[in-house]
């Protein structure tokens, strides 16, 4: 792992660069506190945001990258597209109205959010084919210049490679210290799809845990700051989630120092500790 700060870049399948690190907004409330939070995150130097039609806040993070000053064109943006918006037609209409909501007339990346809502658990595959239909046309068209899938383990990619003309370019999960989803990372590495970190501090779970706080007090940084930088060195992209200016500050600055390889292997094994990953296909929405 060779980045230097927060802009440098992994490489999709498809030649897009994606800034390594992104902030995370799940969770952060429409509003003054949304709009704050990714101004702050923009004047730190992250170049990369990642919201969602059902954060509900995608207002105000559109007004915030617009009174950033920050041409449009250097911020990575992703969005994704909600579990009753599945289908084809619905799809194109929940671009639309995300679209309008960002202020934007394209997205950099574009991700079904979950593989089978629970309305179309019966039919997912058929439901799927669709929706990436519809993601397949907007890459085409230029509106999304990645389009991707987030919660999908192997047996969803694969339905969706059957019908698909375009590959996903990124697989967007949960992983964190102690859940690590061997099973469908490697799948993905195989396919050349790259894994977006989400929840990379347990949501905020690892902060407290003791065993954690070991590897803060040896490499003299914060808990998060080791959370962080262990992602990287997984060759993970996490998406830290702050709404404190100071903590925003700090999640960037995990560049000047770097994890053994065993203690990368250590704290990948410490399972549970920051909670785990549920099964998509038994979720209740
Ligand atoms: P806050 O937004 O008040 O800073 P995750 O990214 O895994 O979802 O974790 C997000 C949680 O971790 C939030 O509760 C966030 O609280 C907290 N958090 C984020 N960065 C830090 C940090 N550097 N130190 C302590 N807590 C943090």
């Amino acid at each position: 792992m060779t980045f230097k700060s927060v802009t440098d870049a992994y490489r999709l399948s498809n030649g897009v660069e994606i800034p390594c690190v992104g902030f995370g907004t799940w969770q952060t409330p429409e509003g003054e506190v949304a709009v704050s939070s990714v101004k702050t995150a923009l004047a730190a130097g992250y170049r990369h945001i990642d919201t969602a039609a059902i954060y509900g806040n995608e207002e105000s993070v559109g007004r915030a990258i617009r009174e950033s000053g920050i041409p449009r064109k250097d911020i990575f943006l992703t969005t994704k597209l909600w579990n009753e918006d599945h289908g084809y037609d619905s799809t194109l209409r929940a671009f639309e109205a995300s679209s309008r909501r960002l202020g934007t007339d394209y997205f950099d990346l574009y991700l079904i959010h979950w593989p089978n809502p629970v309305r179309f658990r019966a039919n997912w595959q058929e439901v799927n084919a669709g929706t990436w239909k519809a993601f397949e046309e907007l890459y085409n068209a230029k509106k999304a210049r990645a389009i991707g899938v987030s919660n999908f383990h192997q047996r969803h990619i694969e339905a969706l490679l059957k019908t698909a003309g375009i590959a996903p370019q990124v697989n967007q999960i949960r992983l964190c210290p102690g859940d690590t989803q061997d099973a469908v990372v490697e799948y993905c590495r195989s396919k050349n799809i790259l894994l977006e970190a989400y929840s990379p501090l347990g949501v905020g779970k690892l902060l407290g845990a003791p065993e954690m706080q070991v590897f803060a007090e040896k490499y003299r940084r914060s808990v998060a700051q080791i959370c962080i930088r262990w992602s990287l060195q997984r060759g993970y992209l996490p998406l830290p989630k702050s709404v404190n200016p100071g903590r925003i500050r700090e999640n960037t600055q995990v560049f000047d120092f770097e994890l053994s390889p065993g203690d990368v292997e250590t704290i990948a094994g410490f399972t549970g500790i920051g909670g785990m990953d549920r099964n998509p296909d038994e979720a209740d929405f």
